[in-house]
């Protein structure tokens, strides 16, 4: 049987706090990391958040298959029920001592995100949603904003890791040019829960991953804005365009003929083989 999207909901919340909790009272292990690659960390926090949240979710259902970031190429049980969870979203920021990290825990039915939660301990911000309901943060509704010019437009980006001198930066310069200002934070998760509350109102990025975007965008929805794949890759990768509504046709109309200049014969970006 499949629970209601108000005890996955639930279970989704506790989750995301179960983790960064953990992470919250690991302050002093912040250089524990397992490996430092050039554009990247792996992090001992990020497998240990994960378990984390997998423990509470697994308490509540123990067959439901779990997607993790740090397990993502472990074959999942073929269930109805599928859990995304991004166990530190921000893992350089995190590292580096900058608060604006988070964990992301995503509950999926047949695919579709039916509940959210995106937990920043150090920011203390809990963002979280259930499908058809309102979005809230720290239990108070957010919304979007209402902008619906570009040019005064608070535009969210990143920078794919996996192509840090080719394509990135054009993208990076075709946002600057439009909007009032872009923005690099460094965790796609919370870039999205800020777009849902009206701190953003746009936010692009080719080269995140399901669990950087799962919760997220169904918090945005859910604060009426609109998430929106424009192009999938493999192993979960993909790139994501995120906004109040309002924005979203003119940088549609803008970022669809780049991706597909880029990518043109159906190329992945490099790196996609390897989340
Ligand atoms: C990363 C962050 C970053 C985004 C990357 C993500 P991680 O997630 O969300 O902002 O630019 O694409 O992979 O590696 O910190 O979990
Ligand atoms: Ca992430």
């Amino acid at each position: 049987m499949i629970p209601s999207a108000t005890v996955l909901h639930t279970v989704a919340q506790q989750a995301a706090r179960c983790a960064g909790e953990h992470v919250l009272t690991c302050l002093a292990r912040r250089n524990d990391t397992v490996q430092v690659l050039r554009h990247d960390i792996k992090h001992k926090l990020d497998l240990e958040a994960q378990q984390a949240a997998t423990a509470t979710i697994r308490a509540a259902f123990p067959d439901h298959a779990i997607l993790g970031e740090e397990t993502a190429h472990a074959p999942l049980p073929d269930t109805a029920v599928r859990w995304v969870i991004d166990p530190i979203d921000g893992t350089i920021n995190f590292t580096h001592g900058l608060p604006i990290w988070c964990c992301s825990v995503a509950a999926q039915v047949n695919e579709q995100t039916v509940a959210g939660a995106v937990f920043a301990p150090e920011l203390g911000l809990l963002f979280e949603a259930q499908a058809g309901g309102p979005a809230r943060c720290n239990g108070r509704l957010i919304r979007v904003s209402g902008t619906d010019r570009l040019d005064q437009a608070l535009v969210h980006t990143g920078a794919d890791r996996d192509d840090l001198s080719k394509n990135s930066f054009r993208f990076f310069n075709r946002l600057a040019e439009l909007a009032q200002r872009p923005r690099i934070m460094g965790a796609a998760a919370l870039d999205i829960c800020w777009v849902a509350a009206g701190m953003a109102d746009a936010y692009f990025e080719s080269g995140i991953y399901i669990w950087d975007m799962a919760a997220a965008g169904l918090i945005l929805t859910c604060a009426g804005g609109t998430c929106e794949v424009l192009q999938a890759y493999p192993h979960y990768k993909m790139a994501v365009l995120a906004s109040n509504g309002n924005l979203q046709p003119p940088l549609r109309n803008t970022l669809m003929p780049m991706l597909a200049a880029q990518y043109s014969g159906g190329c992945a970006p490099a790196g996609s083989a390897s989340p």
